[in-house]
């Protein structure tokens, strides 16, 4: 597994691009706040490989929402270009987009964003019906229902389930189309802590034997670590980043989280 973070040199450059799932280069995106220029993004670079599950650790209004709107292709950048499975999405119309993102792009929220008058098995079809594409999803819609134990609530609307479930249901519908990635931002925002970690459970066992690839942004280090690397992010720029199997517990996690945040280095 690697994530680039500083400029586009090394390894991957030699690389096909439609085989590397998400590519940042050189991203920026600022916001005008009156007279104020927020840069919430700068100039941020990051490879994501087939199978990783990268986590994008930082406090708040240090710009991780941004990165994954941008990366989503929900906001448009500044500066800079994404490749999402080595297509630019920036170069395509809105109506490109939107049919490229329902295909290669799985989003789960902190809110769910589930359509309340659905029931679970047409929310988590949804993506396919609005892509006219009524093949037969029945066999994986039934294998997702099962591998996130959620097959009892299939007729069931949202306001009638638990937020664990209500998130539940939304990684079966960013999952259905069989996106190139998955981007997750705060997807346990909402959740208690026991919840919380089942989601997480959910998310890392689906890198480990489907080799889904996964970004998701956290400002908690007890939902970063079941990532396998994690990036941290200050100030819109990506300053560090470890390997999980490197950290010895939890404790020296929130240790190198901290040092990093109060250190003045960056990588970029
Ligand atoms: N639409 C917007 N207009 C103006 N400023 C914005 C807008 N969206 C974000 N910002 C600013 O950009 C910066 C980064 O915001 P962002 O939402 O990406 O942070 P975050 O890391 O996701 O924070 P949190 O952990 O609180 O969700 C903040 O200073 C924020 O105020
Ligand atoms: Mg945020």
């Amino acid at each position: 597994m690697s994530v680039l973070l500083s400029s586009g040199k090394g390894q991957f450059m030699n690389k096909p691009n439609n085989s590397i799932p998400l590519r940042v280069n050189n991203i920026t995106k600022r916001f005008y706040q009156g007279q104020k220029i927020i840069e919430a993004v700068k100039k941020v670079n990051l490879i994501v490989e087939k199978g990783d599950f990268i986590a994008i650790m930082g406090p708040s209004g240090s710009g991780k929402s941004t990165l994954l709107h941008l990366i989503a292709g929900l906001t448009n950048p500044d500066e800079g270009s994404i490749e999402v499975n080595g297509k630019d999405i920036f170069t395509m119309s809105d109506s490109q987009l939107t049919k490229f993102r329902r295909k290669h792009i799985g989003l789960v929220f902190q809110a769910y964003n589930l359509i309340p008058t659905l029931t679970a098995k047409d929310n988590i079809s949804l993506p396919i019906i609005l892509d006219s594409r009524l093949s037969n999803i029945e066999k994986q819609l039934l294998g997702l229902l099962k591998d996130l134990e959620i097959d009892h609530l299939q007729s069931q609307r949202p306001d009638t389930m638990s937020g664990g479930e209500q998130q539940r249901v939304a990684i079966a519908r960013a999952l259905i189309t069989n996106p190139s990635i998955i981007l997750a931002d705060e997807p346990t925002g909402n959740l208690d802590s026991i919840n919380g970690q089942r989601i997480c459970k959910i998310l890392r066992t689906l890198c480990d034997s489907q080799t889904r690839t996964i970004v998701m942004v956290t400002h908690e280090a007890q939902v970063a670590i079941w990532a396998k690397k994690i990036v941290i992010m200050k100030d819109g720029q990506l300053i560090d980043s470890i390997n999980t199997s490197e950290i010895k517990d939890f404790d020296s996690l929130v240790d190198f989280y901290q040092s990093r945040l109060a250190g003045t280095a960056s990588l970029q």
